[in-house]
């Protein structure tokens, strides 16, 4: 199974200062490292983390062949001409509204299908993967294959945010639409708001193959890393 991780939140931190770091190409080498078998940045089109130039040495590390680049993007003729000039290896279309925390929905393929399809087509002859982020809805699954995309990308931020038995129905939707999605030939990827506790039943999906995971990785780092972040402080002082 292909784990995806998403620095976009490194890219936030940096951007609440205005300073060069932390740098989100320095952590995307880091995660390869830790076993990430891609990198996913989302450039949004109020660029309030990923900026160009970050998504600019992404995908140069991606030509050399460094690492498997995802880039979440908004169908949007500025963010397609991006992507056909820098050609990541793939590109997950996700709705965007500035308004928004995250991205809090999936993509209304079934209302949008002819300007998707065209985009599909541009950003598949730029050599590109297209995904199609999607609640998991049989309509929305049917569509993304009917208007040739070769991935979906079932959301999991309502499963994430429900508990009980209402999680474990939103669970069976998931499955379900990873199931159809198999059975009509596409990738099945599924992602956002992951984390270790709640991951499991989703990797355990048989006809899922990736995950995109950012919020929860970024956030395990810090407590996983603070203690060593203070003691090199401290070390600093006392040498100083
Ligand atoms: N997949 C998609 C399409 C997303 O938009 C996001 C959030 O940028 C993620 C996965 C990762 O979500 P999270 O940061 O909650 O793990």
């Amino acid at each position: 199974m292909h784990l995806g991780v998403n620095i976009d939140h490194v890219a936030t931190l940096r951007q609440a200062r205005l300073t060069p770091y932390p740098d989100p190409v320095e952590a995307a080498l880091l995660c390869l490292q830790g076993g990430a078998d891609g990198i996913t940045a989302h450039l949004r089109e109020d660029r309030r983390h990923i900026q160009d130039h970050d998504m600019e040495r992404l995908a140069e590390l991606a030509e050399e062949g460094v690492l498997h680049l995802n880039m979440e993007m908004a169908a949007t003729n500025e963010m397609v001409a991006i992507a056909c000039r820098l050609r990541p290896q793939a590109c997950c279309l996700v709705p965007e509204r500035r308004e928004e925390l995250t991205t809090e929905g999936g993509l209304d393929v079934v209302s949008h299908r002819t300007r998707l399809a065209s985009v599909v087509e541009r950003l598949r002859d730029a050599g590109c993967r297209v995904s199609m982020f999607i609640d998991p809805e049989p309509a929305q699954v049917r569509a993304s294959h009917e208007i040739g995309a070769p991935v979906v990308e079932l959301h999991t931020g309502h499963y994430a945010n429900l508990s009980g038995m209402a999680r474990e129905q939103e669970l069976g939707r998931i499955r379900a639409a990873a199931g159809q999605a198999a059975e009509l030939g596409l990738i099945v990827h599924a992602g956002h708001g992951l984390t270790l506790e709640n991951t499991p039943p989703i990797a355990a999906i048989e006809a899922i193959v990736g995950l995109n995971i950012g919020h929860a990785i970024i956030s395990d780092a810090i407590f996983k890393g603070l203690e060593r972040a203070v003691a090199d402080f401290k070390a600093v002082m006392r040498r100083s």
